[in-house]
Formats: structure tokens, sequence, C-alpha cells
């Protein structure tokens, strides 16, 4: 079913973008992957360099393509910063990359669907569903990312369009993100990785074919995804 689809992943580098990367291909889609390090995108993947942070560079991204089936908005930061002690640098990068690129970005693909409807899905996170103590920020950010995806929907239902909108919200998933998460707490990152047998790239990739290959006219909403060892 997604053999030829012409595919876009955000952050397709590493972590969650690059499993799903490798899967698309096994599925014989055409894969784009958009990121900085393009050095590290799986062999078989069209290298796309842009930096999510400069607006120009989206939009000369998107300009490169002449059509596109599938978006997915990926490419993410994390940072402990919370809303009392933390660093508006982190909040304000952290805000330009989860939640204003991915809104750039998903305004670039519209364009570029085929009338018959193309589909998005916005990889959020479980901190778009609950706040921990620890969330901040990046919790805010998560639950934009919900909201847009909701908005979006609804503006698209008005137009009749036939595109589909989607959204995966992880729980602990293990990838170079924790690192960030926990910097100066190694130790933390370490029990939780001792407590929680956390999900893997993978587990989020079978999940993103599972909701890209649903049938016309299915639209899989949001898939709330923990390692069944995650209390909370
Ligand atoms: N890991 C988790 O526990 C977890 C849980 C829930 C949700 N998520 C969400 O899953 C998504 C992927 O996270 P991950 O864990 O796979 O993270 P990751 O391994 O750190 O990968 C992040 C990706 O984002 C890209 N990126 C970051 N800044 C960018 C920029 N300015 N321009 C272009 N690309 C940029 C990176 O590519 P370059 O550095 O090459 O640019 C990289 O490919 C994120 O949205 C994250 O919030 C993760």
């Amino acid at each position: 079913m997604l053999t030829d689809k012409k595919v876009l992943i955000t952050g397709a580098s590493s972590g969650i973008g690059r499993a799903i990367a490798e899967a698309l291909l096994t599925e014989g889609a055409e894969v784009i992957g958009l990121c900085r390090s393009v050095e590290n995108l799986p062999p078989g993947v069209t290298p796309l360099s842009c930096d999510l942070s400069e607006p120009d560079q989206i939009a000369t991204a998107f300009s490169s393509l002449d059509h596109l089936d599938i978006l997915i908005n990926n490419a993410g930061l994390a940072y402990l910063s919370p809303i009392s002690t933390g660093d508006p640098e982190k909040w304000k990068s952290m805000w330009q990359i989860n939640v204003h690129a991915l809104g750039l970005c998903s305004q670039q693909a519209l364009k570029l669907f085929p009338p018959s409807g193309g589909h998005i899905l916005n990889i959020s996170s479980l901190s778009g569903h609950r706040v921990p103590p620890t969330g901040g920020f990046y919790a805010a950010t998560k639950f934009a990312v919900r909201a847009m995806t909701e908005a979006l929907r609804s503006e698209l239902k008005l137009v009749n369009s036939a595109t589909r909108i989607s959204s995966i919200s992880p729980g602990f998933v293990d990838t170079p993100l924790l690192d960030h998460y926990f910097a100066g707490r190694e130790d933390q990152l370490a029990q939780t990785r001792a407590e929680v047998n956390m999900l893997t790239p993978q587990n989020i990739a079978a999940t993103a074919l599972h909701i890209l290959s649903a049938p016309p006219g299915v639209e899989i909403n949001d898939v709330l995804l923990r390692s069944s060892d995650q209390a909370v």
C-alpha cells in the first residue's frame, strides 16, 4: 500500500525518524529525509538538508519537490526546562522545532499533496496528554502539537479535503533525545532505564506503518504508546 509513495520525514537522521525511514524503505516507499546531519541518514533515503529553525530554509527545501504523498513531522527537541526556572532560550528552541516548524512543514506539504489526498503524521508525545513533574516547557510544546493536529483536521474537513492527519504519542523511547533531556541528571537516566524497559524506535516505526497503511476512508487519529512498565 505504501509502494512508490513519496514520503518526507523530518529528523530522519536519528532515533524514531531514522527507524521510520528504514521501515518505509522496506515497504517500497520513496523516502526523503529532511535534517541537518544528512550524512547520518540511512542508505536509500534521499537527503534534504535543512535547519528547521530557519523558515527560509524550510521554504527552499520544499520548493525542490514536485509532489508528496505523506509528511511525517518527527523532528523534535527535548530539554528539561521548567516554567519557573528554565532557560527561555531552550523554550525558544523547542518551540521553533516542535511547534513552529511543524506548522510550516504542514503548510508546505498541503500544497504538494495530490487531489486524492495526502497524509500528515505528527510524532507527538505522552507529554502531550499528561504533564509529568519534569514536563515543563517540553510538555507545553507537545500539548501544542496535539492542538495543531486537531485544528488542522477540522480545517481540512471544512474544505472537504481527503487528506488524513494522525499522531503518535509515545512514552519513553530509547533514543539520543533522552541524553539531552537528562543532561546533568545521568544518574536519573540510568535509574529510569533500570526501572523501565523503554520502547524502541522500531516499535514506533511499526505503529507508523499501521497508521499510514490504513485503508482509504479510515483515519487513525492518535495512538498513545507506552512501555508496559512505564507507570506514568
Ligand atoms: N525519545 C523519546 O522518549 C520520545 C518520547 C515521545 C516523543 N518523542 C518525540 O519523537 C520525535 C523524535 O525524537 P527522537 O527521540 O527520535 O530524537 P533524536 O534521536 O534526538 O532525533 C531528533 C531528530 O530531530 C532532528 N532535528 C533536531 N533539530 C533540528 C533542526 N533544527 N533542523 C532539522 N532537524 C532537526 C535531528 O536531525 P539533525 O540533528 O540531523 O538535524 C534528529 O534527526 C520528537 O518529536 C520527540 O519529541 C520522543
